[in-house]
């Protein structure tokens, strides 16, 4: 995610918001910028690209200076370009803004700044803080005052640094996103994570929604949105660097396994409207209404998604399936201007998914991204791209990625119904309306989850299996893959139908069964649950709450709190991903770096 850091006091301000920068590059970023005030106005310096090579001109470009800003964008609004690097600047070049978060109701700002003269140098929704702020300054506000009304008219989320020439002050605010303050001796810090300063004070100041503070390099202030004074408290923090990089967690992906809420709160942000239960994707009306079929392409983690993500359009009417990117040319698929290929590839740069992609694109049919990573290969080459926005994940297994993958497929499969249909069935309205108590649900399951005392029990066996059916079929082998790249240990998933074909051959009293439900179907799996208990298998249910057929049967249970069906998938997966992870700890494993494994995938 986008990263803030800014420094106002004594001594070499530019390099020590670089070296700040530096510290907060295991977030991911696209561009990097920093802005400084010297003696006759504000100087920048922003890139694509990586931060080395904002380094390389920055020596020429930026005299020192007392007070400065910096910023690493992952790009939300418009591609990773230099001009769409943070900061961003108002009509005149006298206040310099970085911002993470999102600006929701931007495009109206923007229209109304627009009309009223302004001029924009960039796509992001940041850039209209900048133009607000410059027209309070111009009305006579100072620039507190010019912040606060600028901030009364903002949806949406932000921390927010502002430079401005003349003042020897940093301003900031924060609503929904992490803003913090590092207080040394003789200059003060702000940044979105404490990694920025911590090689140089561990006084940490946690801002609180609806703070805004004003930092000098003798100390700070802070107000609440009105200017009165408000108390947050120092803390010393005892991290090194690496732990807060993790925020105090012992790995990567335990830390993306905990971000589940906040990412899939990013991934139906603005795209529902609540009143009515319709998905808002940013798409014209009927853009899909002359579809035939949809075939959704991906690996891995992407490709279970994948299965998810056709499994909910099926069942709406919709001819749809999931293929292995890897084996889609072979398979041949009808292909035609009438085909909708959905691409599923979280980095955008997997190989397999490319070529399944520019397969399908040279025979005509229309292609669709579905991906983390704006200005990927696979945004850039697709005639659509539609983002899952949620942020960069740094453990080689993927976490919070599938999760935000499954929702932001729910409400395409949601919006591609209503094309061909011109209406959306109550089921599919009732599965867009529960949407919006994931985040919630799914801070429950992390909180209440029992996966660590049900790892211990089984962290040592000779085998592992996970069955479900219908859409709990994904998670079943979302379940295993996960288990089997960062344990080492055999597991594999199948159908719950399919096991008495063949592999209930392989249960056996050391094979722990992890049974998933959908909240459909379900008393078909529990005969299946029955089949593997009468050879000794002990069965570890994942399913809701108050699910009581499936809670008095199984040996375990791993229960999520109770929503629609479509989405009970979303919630089972993080119990399951807590499963691996925690036998994977106890097996010690490495975790963030499994063997052989690679984040990225760029060859066939
Ligand atoms: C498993 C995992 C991989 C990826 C696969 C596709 O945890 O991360 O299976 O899902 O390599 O990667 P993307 O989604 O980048 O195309």
């Amino acid at each position: 995610m986008c990263g803030i850091v800014g420094c106002a006091g004594s001594g070499d301000t530019v390099s020590n918001v670089l070296t700040g920068l530096e510290n907060l590059e295991y977030r991911g970023y696209d561009s990097a910028g920093v802005a400084l005030r010297n003696g006759s106005g504000i100087e920048i310096c922003k890139r694509a690209g990586e931060i080395s090579a904002l380094q390389g001109t920055i020596s020429q470009r930026l005299s020192s200076g007392s007070i400065a800003i910096g910023h690493t964008r992952w790009s939300t609004h418009g591609p990773p370009t230099d001009a769409n690097a943070h900061p961003h600047t108002d009509c005149t070049g006298e206040v310099a803004v970085v911002h993470n978060g999102i600006i929701e109701n931007h495009a109206d700002l923007r229209t109304a700044l627009e009309a009223r003269g302004h001029e924009f140098t960039s796509d992001t929704d940041t850039e209209v803080v900048p133009h607000l702020l410059e027209e309070h300054l111009a009305a006579g506000r100072d620039l507190a005052g010019a912040l606060r009304e600028t901030l009364s008219v903002l949806d949406g989320s932000y921390a927010l640094v502002v430079l401005a020439d003349g003042e020897d002050a940093l301003y900031a605010a924060r609503r929904g996103s992490p803003l913090l303050l590092g207080v040394d001796d003789d200059r003060t810090f702000l940044a979105s994570d404490a990694p920025a300063f911590l090689e140089y004070t561990d006084s940490v100041v946690v801002l609180e929604d609806g703070d805004v503070a004003t930092v000098t390099a003798d100390g700070y202030a802070v107000t609440d949105a009105d200017g009165a004074p408000v108390e947050r408290a120092v803390r010393s923090l005892d991290w090194t660097p690496e732990d807060a990089r993790k925020e105090g967690y012992d790995h990567y992906m335990l830390k993306e396994i905990h971000e589940q809420p906040d990412a899939v709160r990013r991934a139906i942000r603005g795209r529902i409207d609540e009143s009515t239960g319709e998905p808002t994707l940013a798409f014209p009306d009927g853009a899909f209404a002359d579809v035939d079929r949809v075939q959704l392409v991906g690996c891995g983690t992407s490709y279970h998604a994948a299965l998810y993500g056709a499994g909910l359009l099926a069942r709406e009417g919709v001819d749809a399936r999931a293929i292995l990117a890897s084996e889609y040319a072979e398979t041949t698929p009808t292909l035609d201007d009438r085909t909708l290929v959905v691409g599923v590839t979280q980095s955008g740069e997997t190989a397999d998914t490319l070529g399944a992609l520019r397969h399908a694109s040279q025979r005509g049919a229309r292609t669709l991204a579905l991906t983390n990573v704006l200005g990927s290969t696979a945004a850039r080459e697709c005639d659509d791209a539609l983002f899952i926005r949620a942020g960069p994940e740094i453990g080689v297994a993927a976490s919070k990625t599938f999760s935000s993958q499954v929702v932001t497929l729910l409400l395409l499969a949601a919006t591609v119904a209503r094309d061909l249909t011109g209406d959306l069935s109550a089921d599919s309205r009732a599965a867009v309306r529960a949407l919006t108590a994931l985040p919630d649900q799914l801070q429950a399951v992390i909180d209440d989850t029992d996966a660590g005392v049900i790892a211990e029990r089984y962290a040592r066996q000779e085998a592992y299996f996970f069955i479900g059916r219908g859409l709990a079929h994904p998670v079943a082998l979302e379940g295993a893959l996960k288990f089997k790249e960062i344990s080492y240990e055999h597991a594999e998933g199948f159908p719950a139908g399919e096991l008495k074909h063949g592999p209930l051959a392989l249960v056996t009293a050391e094979t722990p069964v992890f049974a998933v439900f959908s909240g459909r179907s379900d008393e078909k799996t529990l005969n299946n649950v029955q089949e593997v208990q009468a050879r000794g298998a002990p069965v570890v249910a994942v399913t809701c709450e108050g699910n009581d057929a499936v809670l008095q049967q199984a040996d375990e249970v791993l229960t999520v709190p109770d929503t629609h069906p479509d989405l009970v998938g979303v919630l089972s997966t993080v119990q399951l991903q807590l499963i691996s992870y925690h036998v994977s700890d106890l097996l010690d494993r490495a975790i963030d770096k499994p063997r052989n494994l690679a984040k990225s995938v760029t060859v066939e």
